[in-house]
């Protein structure tokens, strides 16, 4: 169901390509917007991910990670605050900051069943994967007595069999997920667990 239906399709605007806020200005964003810990370690998280794998799998120069490093950080700057407008803030607000439409197209992304707005490039599709698998992965880290350490893909995948667990994480959304990603959920969970930590 389209909870926060943005009925929208184009975000930001094309002359604003390239342009990045700074990582001052970023984490200002977010420590004002969001006063929730957990929230905060949960953007936290995904950014490292998607640094992590702008990095390594893409190829990117430091540039290409930082957008990709921003959209992860601020994707969800708005839940705190004004979850009923969910997505809708932020993506004015970078709008309004003139940010590249690609990191404002990310986040408008991320959640497709929610936000109507389908992942279409890489980014986008990453941001989706990794929203919902690092939470799901922190949750199970935290009854885990040494948390990430010794993880297993298939510990996790037992946990997601597992409905009464993390109860709130869309299995739904991880399958279609790392099918639009076109890989398995078990390598996602591998690079997950690979370049995740309690304390990005
Ligand atoms: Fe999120």
């Amino acid at each position: 169901m389209l909870t926060h239906d943005l009925k929208r399709s184009e975000f930001g605007d094309p002359k604003n390509s390239g342009n990045v806020m700074s990582r001052e200005e970023a984490n200002a964003l977010l420590t004002d917007w969001v006063k929730n810990d957990r929230l905060r370690l949960h953007m936290r998280q995904v950014a490292h991910l998607m640094k992590s794998w702008a990095a390594q799998i893409e190829n990117l120069d430091e540039k290409g990670q930082w957008k990709w490093e921003m959209a992860g950080l601020l994707h969800d700057a708005d839940w705190d605050q004004w979850p009923d407008d969910h997505c809708r803030r932020i993506i004015e607000e970078l709008e309004r900051r003139n940010v590249d439409p690609e990191i404002i197209h990310a986040i408008a992304s991320h959640g497709p069943s929610y936000f109507g707005v389908e992942p279409a490039t890489k980014m986008d599709k990453m941001l989706y994967a990794f929203d919902e698998l690092s939470g799901f992965i922190h949750a199970y880290s935290l009854m885990r007595p040494n948390g990430y350490e010794g993880m297993e893909v298939k510990g996790v995948m037992k946990r997601l069999k597992d409905k009464t667990f993390a109860s709130n994480v869309s299995r739904d959304d991880i399958k279609d997920a790392s099918e639009r990603a076109n890989m398995t959920m078990e390598e996602l969970i591998s690079f997950v667990i690979a370049n995740q930590t309690s304390s990005p």
